[in-house]
């Protein structure tokens, strides 16, 4: 592979959005952010200087880092943050994904602003998987808040236990679009050429929000996801999740005129709430030429309302591996670490900076709460330093409650909080399934996501799973393969992967509103016992662990 390097210069900007003006931390001036363009198995250096006010980390979204979790960016977790006035340089190593992903700023909620794509082109020897596109439109959705500095609100909501703040609208390439105040002017525009196809490259990098997207008269044909390609799927519409990316061909075949991309949110909490804000966040697609465009551009009317919660599962339950000779799949089948792991929400007692006892909105993984610890694992685990984690993630037994069901047990809601991680040895097969569960009658979708990893989706449905059962209906031939998955509303999910890269990895929910409450936990995946399998040397450039950043997680 090559190597490339890039600048990222993190500073103030002002940007003006809903008829008013704020100053946020943006990449060199953009909003969203550049785009880093490599092929398959390149490096890329990524020199991020912080010339805000507080610490910052950039992660690498679906990069898998082999062996390099130096690099990989959550605060606390593999590294401290950037303090302001320094820089660090990130060793992004790129190996077997091809496709879309992103790079997004991994402190507080600063990835609102601080975020962008990553195209990651096939070698030319191999090219795609199907024919050559004309061109490429980069779409990336986003959430906008009015406030000044939604790190502030955020802040003062988790230190009185409070929900966190709701975005104002959302956005596509930074642009809210014709349907809200003082925005028409500026709507993001796609201009293509009649008869031509262009490779659509989405990321959903909303805060909070999984999202239906559609384009007026045009459909869609899905062909990779996170950074992995997939069976082409013909579609009207798209559900995308926080944390997801997806590519998609799109074919001009309207001889002119303008038409409507609009995206609005997929809402699995409140499906019934019928005064709920349906505003559609819209950009347009625009035919070159020499004609009269319509005054109006056409809406599409096949966008899913937001509470058509059977066309997100239908939309999701398509997607399959390309799985042929040229894309083979390598599903473990020997599976030698099988978790259960439930996510829920809680209300926790904590004690906030100022040293006072609350309680509050939490989340958590089986039962525990993450806590960031002061010094990050991956340096307390490479350096082994002890008394920052433990080892006892704990293990649930499958079905030991009906979790799904409307009155749980008040011991289920027993969260603690800890910083509890998961150890694998190197090259173990493992399952995993995630259960959703009705705990305080509070069932939502949790975007499930592992860093240094792509896992596969080999079984999904409603309800609790099953242990007898539902392992028989597993889909070992063409699951798809990705790094971040929608763990359906009071439903289960089940994923299998090699712990082949050794590293200290986080997993999330990628909805800020859990990550922030902590539903969260990490895996190490132990060395190999060969130089080749294990973790790399560290850079000796690691910023210290004596700045803090500005939200305290709990
Ligand atoms: Cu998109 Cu932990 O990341
Ligand atoms: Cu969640």
């Amino acid at each position: 592979g090559r190597v490339h390097y890039y600048d990222f210069v993190l500073k103030e900007a002002n940007f003006t959005r809903l008829c008013s003006t704020k100053s946020m931390l943006v990449v060199n001036d953009s909003f969203p952010g550049p785009t880093i363009r490599v092929q398959k198995g390149d490096t890329v250096y990524v020199n991020v200087q912080n010339q805000g006010d507080y610490g910052v980390t950039i992660h690498w979204h679906g990069v898998h880092q082999p062996r390099n979790p130096w690099s990989d960016g959550p605060e606390y977790i593999t590294q401290c943050p950037i303090e302001p006035g320094a820089n660090f340089t990130y060793e992004v190593i790129f190996s077997d994904e091809e496709g879309t992903l992103w790079w997004h700023a991994h402190s507080d909620w600063t990835r609102s602003s601080v975020h962008g794509a990553i195209v990651v082109m096939p070698l030319n020897e191999t090219g795609f998987p199907f024919p050559e596109p004309n061109g490429e439109e980069i779409i990336i959705l986003g959430s906008w808040y009015v406030d000044d500095d939604v790190n502030e609100v955020v802040a003062e909501a988790l230190e009185d236990g409070s929900d966190t703040p709701r975005s104002d609208c959302y956005t596509i390439n930074g642009e809210p679009g014709d349907f809200f105040a003082c925005s028409n002017e500026t709507t993001h525009r796609w201009q293509v050429e009649y008869g031509k196809t262009y490779l659509l490259r989405m990321v959903n990098a909303a805060m909070n929000a999984e999202l239906y997207f559609a384009i007026a008269e045009h459909s869609l044909i899905v062909v990779g996801m996170d950074g992995s390609y997939v069976k082409p799927i013909v579609t009207d519409f798209i559900m995308i999740c926080p944390g997801q990316t997806m590519d998609m061909l799109v074919t001009a075949n309207q001889s002119h005129g303008r038409f409507y991309m609009a995206a609005r949110q997929y809402d699995s909490v409140r499906p019934d709430v019928t005064d709920y804000d349906t505003s559609n966040v819209t950009a347009i697609l625009e035919y070159k030429g020499d004609y009269t465009p319509p005054a109006q551009p056409i809406f599409p009317s096949k966008l899913p309302t937001y509470e058509d919660l059977m066309s997100a599962v239908y939309f999701s339950s398509r997607i399959k591996s390309l799985a042929n000779s040229d894309h083979p799949i390598d599903v473990p089948v020997n599976i030698t670490t099988r978790m259960y792991i439930t996510a829920e929400m809680n209300t926790i007692t904590f004690v906030n900076d100022t040293g006072d006892e609350r309680s509050g909105l939490g989340s958590s993984l089986n039962n525990v709460s993450w806590v960031n610890p002061s010094t990050d694992v991956l340096l307390a685990y490479y350096r082994n330093k002890s008394g920052l984690y433990t080892e006892d993630f704990p293990d649930f037994p499958p079905s030991l409650f009906d979790f799904v069901a409307e009155d749980l047990p008040d011991s289920i809601a027993a969260t603690t909080q800890g910083t509890r991680v998961k150890v694998l040895e190197y090259n173990e097969e493992v399952e995993i399934v995630f259960q959703g569960t009705n705990v305080f009658d509070a069932s939502e979708d949790h975007p499930m996501h592992m860093h240094g990893y792509s896992f596969y989706i080999v079984g999904t449905g409603f309800g609790n799973f099953d242990n007898e059962t539902d392992p028989k209906e597993y889909n070992l031939l063409d699951p798809p393969k990705v790094n971040t998955v929608s763990l359906p509303k009071k439903g289960w999910v089940a994923i299998r992967f090699k712990a082949s890269n050794p590293g200290v990895w986080f997993w999330h929910c990628h909805l800020d509103r859990h990550l922030s409450w902590g539903m969260n936990t990490v895996m190490i995946v132990k060395d190999g016992g060969t130089p080749e399998t294990s973790i790399r040397e560290p850079p000796s450039y690691m910023p210290p662990c004596n700045y803090a950043s500005k939200i305290k997680l709990r």
